[in-house]
């Protein structure tokens, strides 16, 4: 039996800077075996005989789309549909209604999902705002959604799940309404599609061309940030919301002892936040 020696502490270290000066996403010391299982498929995918290979290669070269993809292999994408219900109901109970009516001279709502993944995200919401026709009815509505993996991005807008992706948080009367089956496929209608804007954006870089918003979704990415980049984050965000908008962050998210200019309001066990009115 041969046992591979574990990753460098060297190899580590330009792997975990590389990775924490293109997205802020830290890899802790201890991190070494998930560093090590995400790059040996893509350096054999890339033609290297090993990652320290790969690792090499990208030492010696101005950045490039390899340094990119290492970068997105790091990234942490798991994701559902309605990905914790109590923020969907949030949503379908109180925030939606309360913009319905205080929107109502404008008849215009923006909605970004600011780290989408493959995209469950943001097809639960467009689902849900289908769900509330009449009252959105001849409303302009704008759903981004962002993320910084390509990868993730070309799922997404192809919108195409599995059984297993399906069967997790995606109620069935919605996968009747809205999928369509394609052998062991389930395909979003266009005319959900068609709803969702898709861009790349990484969050620590300028957000070019974003309008202002009505409801941020930045769910389980500020996990992954280091402090100061949250800080920064959350402050940017703040100013792109709405003075009456809402910001929705993961389950172990919060803008407390990182922002005062928001406050956190709940509604039946899901917490949303808000600016502090002046
Ligand atoms: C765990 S997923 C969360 C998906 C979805 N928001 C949810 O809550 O189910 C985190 C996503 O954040 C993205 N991400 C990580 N760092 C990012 C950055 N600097 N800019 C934009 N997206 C980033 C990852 O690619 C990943 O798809």
């Amino acid at each position: 039996m041969t046992l591979r020696a574990a990753m460098s502490s060297s190899d580590f270290n330009y792997i975990r800077n590389l990775v924490r000066g293109q997205s802020a996403l830290t890899l802790d010391p201890g991190k070494e075996y998930l560093v090590e299982s995400r790059l040996d498929p893509l350096a054999r995918h890339e033609g290297f005989p090993s990652y320290h290979q790969l690792v090499a290669t990208l030492r010696f070269g101005p950045f490039r789309d390899l340094h990119r993809k290492v970068v997105e292999a790091m990234t942490t994408n798991e994701t559902s549909f309605f990905r914790d219900a109590r923020v969907f109901a949030m949503l379908a109970k109180s925030i939606l209604p309360a913009l319905v009516a205080g929107r109502s001279a404008e008849r215009s709502l923006n909605i970004w999902c600011a780290a989408c993944s493959t995209g469950q995200e943001p097809y639960s919401v467009a689902m849900l705002l289908r769900e509330c026709q009449p009252s959105l009815e001849r409303w302009n509505i704008r759903i981004l959604a962002s993320d910084i993996s390509r990868n993730v991005l070309t799922r997404a807008h192809a919108g195409r799940y599995n059984q297993m992706e399906v069967n997790r948080g995606l109620p069935a009367h919605l996968l009747v309404r809205y999928f369509e089956q394609h052998g062991q496929w389930w395909e979003i209608r266009p005319e959900i599609r068609r709803m969702v804007e898709f861009r790349e954006t990484n969050l620590i870089q300028p957000w070019h061309d974003l309008p202002g918003m009505h409801v941020i979704l930045m769910r389980n990415v500020l996990i992954y940030l280091d402090l100061e980049t949250k800080r920064t984050i959350l402050e940017r965000a703040g100013r792109l919301l709405d003075r009456r908008g809402y910001l929705l962050l993961g389950g172990a998210e919060t803008t407390m002892n990182l922002d005062d200019s928001f406050e956190p309001v709940s509604f039946e066990g899901a917490v949303c936040f808000r600016r502090r009115q002046t």
